[in-house]
């Protein structure tokens, strides 16, 4: 698939088939993201791929860590927001989520998140590529340090986003965009455009 169809194609899918991902493609997918340009080489991208009873099983982790300390009415909100998180997690086959490394400084750090968010859309173009719909999602359920702990997310890491991945059971939804007019300046003072 050229780039540009890649690109353009993508969409964002939030209904997946039960349909098992063969773990090959997922590989594909973090060998391409790891091709993200990344200043200094710091390749800041962690990966946790979570797929079929480990979807269960930090489903359970965020039940607990979201009750833990909840009482009376907070509780009964801690329950519903640990099933919708749940119900979620189900929803897709594979999850890929990524936390990017703390740099040395502030600006590092920020460049760091800016590699690893470049490494989130290739998982998601690759998977495009492959003929897997994806989506990017985030959640306050990745801040919790039991979830952290569980994917593996050191102290400093900041969180990217949690990739779903599956095949499609959904019509293609393409979402608008403005053109890239709208937002451009050219500045180039023997050139008006
Ligand atoms: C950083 C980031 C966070 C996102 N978080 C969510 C999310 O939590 N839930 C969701 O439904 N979509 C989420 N999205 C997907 C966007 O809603 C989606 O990309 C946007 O609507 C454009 O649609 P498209 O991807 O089909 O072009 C997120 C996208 C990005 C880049």
């Amino acid at each position: 698939m050229l780039v540009e169809e890649a690109i353009r194609g993508r969409a964002s899918i939030k209904v997946f088939s039960d349909q098992p991902v063969d773990d090959a493609l997922i590989w594909r997918c973090l060998e391409t993201a790891v091709w993200a340009p990344n200043h200094h080489l710091t390749e800041p991208w962690r990966f946790t791929v979570v797929v079929a009873e480990g979807r269960d099983w930090l489903a359970r982790i965020v039940q607990t860590a979201l009750t833990e300390k909840a009482v009376g009415l907070d509780l009964a909100a801690a329950h519903a927001k640990a099933l919708k998180e749940r119900r979620s997690l189900l929803s897709a086959p594979v999850w890929i989520t990524i936390y990017s490394e703390a740099g040395r400084d502030p600006r590092q750090t920020r460049e760091n998140f800016a590699a690893s968010a470049a490494a989130a859309q290739n998982v998601l173009l690759m998977a495009h590529d492959q003929g897997l719909g994806s989506i990017w999602r985030t959640s306050q359920i990745y801040e919790l340090p039991a979830v952290r702990e569980a994917l593996r997310a050191s102290n400093d890491a900041t969180f990217v986003g949690s990739l779903a991945l599956g095949y499609a059971q959904q019509r293609v939804v393409k979402r608008r965009r403005s053109a890239a007019r709208e937002w451009t300046h050219w500045l180039n003072p023997n050139q008006v455009v």
